[in-house]
């Protein structure tokens, strides 16, 4: 959320809102669920659909108007400056002022302006200058009287670089020279010349970003002459039946030789059929693809370009490398043009990997003069805590509850799974993906409901469910949901099968309590270590992050009752949306917040909790949920 949808929230009571909004955006027809308050701006360009902007939802150049067509957003001040009153009532709004309190239909106009910078990240605005670029060359044909070489003639019109060349540019060069009468496309990414074209082919210039995480996998097409998303896809990476998080994966490699090529193979095939996937839905050509990022973990990242990730998972846990040689995409099997280079962002540290690299750069964590927490919560929770003068990482260890495994009736937040629930002590409220039946509780609803059933009295702070003639006093309407499955408590959220089948139901076990309560110490003694280390109180913390595909869906209260994060006003705990992938983006989009994200590697200090003083003692202090 930023700063001027915080503003637009206050007055708004965070309670009141839904947990989730739905929004669709026409003509493409995309729907996203995304918490209330983010902006339709940010919601639409973590999404890969393209706003007109010139100040990255700063609210200065008023170019992000979109259309409200179903449903309602207030409108703000800066509206009311910038359309007439007819408009407002036709439901135009500036889309980086505008938030939806329910479900909308938002219609997108088309670009007006040709960008020299794209909105990334959390509002970060990136000055177009891709490593990647085309030139169209008109060439003097060669003569008696000017016989420099074919690729002289190439270079000398390109004399403000310093290229190299790949041998297989000059193979098939003079025919093409020739072909296309000396008018011709040079394609360079960085300082070497890959490809030269027939022709003017520089309306064509592709990347594709990707967040390789160890569950799913996001692509996102890119213009990257004008920085437009062209289409975003994903899909669980393939290599899941190896385990589902990076600890399983490597010790496969331990347990079986083949396992390592295996894994690999299944990384570079999941990459390009999402890279055949976006390509096929803007209908664009893979060989004008010149140039591909990759922020995934080390592990992901190790395993992708064959390397073995054994000493990533035994201590002292260490990489092969932080930064890495160059990659071609067809080093991973990638559709794309035969010499497009590969970005792999650079890794901190075993479990602090490039997408928390690219994450921090999406966020600005690194220019930011305010004091901010980032956490992005999974199996496996990097935490950062810093500003633009300092930066303190680490990583603790939450556990799978959040992803739904280890969680009985858990599932990954897919259709039929129980997303937010409110608990009252009249009653409780589901939303369920895909508004249907439920059939499971993802890692937000765990998180809503634990929460909830706190607030209801129902569980005491030492994460124990209360017995029943407590919860028949306290909240009478829900009690009877309270019960036994063989020996253990259990809160039912939905029944199903005959009436009284707990077994058949979506339910909270005793048990998955304190799977979440282990996974919530982990993090919150995580900020505490990094707290301490800086000298600083939670209320030094002037916005908390929550980023990655499960932090970002998280409801910020709840996050704050169970003490996941600092006790602070809701409005300063927000979702970043998917970090990862939109630091890819940046890289492919600006040189320099390339180098930002290598400079990054010296300006993160990284802090070991395992071997800390005092580590067990402050675990266990945060087991407890806050009163
Ligand atoms: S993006 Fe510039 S005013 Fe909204």
């Amino acid at each position: 959320m930023t700063h001027a949808a915080a503003d637009q929230l206050d007055g708004v009571s965070a309670h009141t809102l839904p947990a989730r909004v739905e929004l669709s955006f026409q003509p493409g027809g995309q729907r996203v669920r995304v918490p209330p308050g983010v902006t339709l701006f940010d919601a639409a360009s973590w999404n890969g659909i393209a706003i007109d902007s010139t100040c990255g939802g700063h609210g200065t150049c008023k170019k992000c108007k979109i259309r409200i067509i179903e449903g309602s957003a207030p409108v703000s001040p800066l509206d009311a400056r910038a359309f007439s009153p007819d408009e407002l009532r036709g439901g135009w709004r500036l889309a980086c002022r505008a938030f939806a309190e329910g479900d909308v239909q938002v219609e997108v106009p088309p670009l007006v302006t040709r960008p020299k910078a794209a909105t990334v990240g959390v509002g970060r605005q990136v000055i177009l200058r891709p490593a990647a670029q085309k030139r169209y060359l008109e060439l003097t044909e060669p003569s008696l009287a000017d016989q420099q070489t074919d690729i002289e003639r190439v270079l000398a019109a390109l004399d403000d670089l310093e290229l190299r060349v790949d041998l297989a540019v000059l193979r098939g060069l003079g025919q093409r020279l020739r072909a296309a009468d000396f008018k011709v496309t040079a394609v360079i990414v960085d300082d070497v010349l890959i490809d030269v074209q027939a022709g003017d082919t520089t309306g064509r210039l592709l990347g594709i970003a990707f967040d390789l995480g160890t569950t799913t996998v996001v692509a996102t097409l890119l213009d990257l002459s004008t920085g437009t998303p062209l289409a975003v896809s994903s899909m669980l990476n393939k290599q899941q039946p190896f385990g589902a998080d990076v600890i399983t994966r490597i010790s496969a490699t331990m347990l079986d030789p083949a396992a390592l090529d295996t894994m690999s193979r299944l990384a570079h095939e999941t990459l390009a059929e999402l890279a055949a996937e976006v390509c096929g839905q803007a209908e664009a050509d893979p060989s004008d693809v010149a140039e591909v990022a990759i922020a995934g973990n080390a592990t992901m990242t190790h395993i992708a370009l064959g390397i073995d990730p054994e000493p990533l998972g035994v201590a002292p846990f260490i990489m092969a490398a932080r930064e890495l040689p160059e990659v071609l995409a067809t080093d991973l099997a990638l559709p794309a043009h035969p010499r497009a280079r590969t970005f792999v962002f650079p890794a901190f540290g075993a479990y602090v990997g490039g997408d928390i690299t690219a994450g921090l750069l999406a966020s600005g964590m690194n220019r930011d003069a305010r004091t901010r927490l980032f956490i992005d919560i999974g199996t496996n929770c990097e935490i950062v805590l810093g500003n633009r003068d300092w930066l303190l990482a680490t990583a603790a260890p939450a556990g799978p509850a959040f992803e739904g495994a280890a969680i009985r009736c858990g599932m990954r937040a897919a259709e039929g799974a129980i997303e937010g629930v409110s608990v009252t002590t009249d009653g409780l409220t589901l939303t369920v993906i895909g508004d249907c039946e439920p059939a499971g509780l993802c890692g937000s609803g765990l998180v809503d409901a634990v929460a909830g059933l706190v607030k209801a009295g129902l569980l005491d702070h030492s994460g124990r469910l209360v017995p029943d003639e407590i919860a028949a006093g306290l909240a009478p309407a829900i009690a009877p949901r309270l019960t036994m499955l063989g020996n253990e408590r259990v809160f039912v959220l939905h029944w199903l099968g005959e009436p009284g089948d707990v077994a058949a139901s979506v339910y909270l076990s005793q048990r998955d309590i304190r799977e979440l309560q282990f996974a919530k110490a982990a993090i919150a003694t995580g900020w505490h270590v990094l707290l301490d280390e800086a000298g600083l109180a939670p209320s030094d913390i002037q916005q908390v992050l929550l980023a990655g595909s499960f932090g970002s869906y998280l409801s910020p209260a709840s996050a704050i009752a169970l003490g996941l994060v600092p006790r602070l006003p809701v409005l300063r705990v927000v979702s970043a949306g998917n970090v990862a992938g939109e630091g890819a983006k940046m890289a492919l989009l600006s040189m320099r917040e390339r180098a930002a994200a290598l400079a990054l590697l010296g300006e993160v200090r990284y802090v070991e909790l395992s071997d800390r003083d005092g580590f067990n003692d402050a675990f266990v202090d945060q087991l407890r949920f806050p009163d």
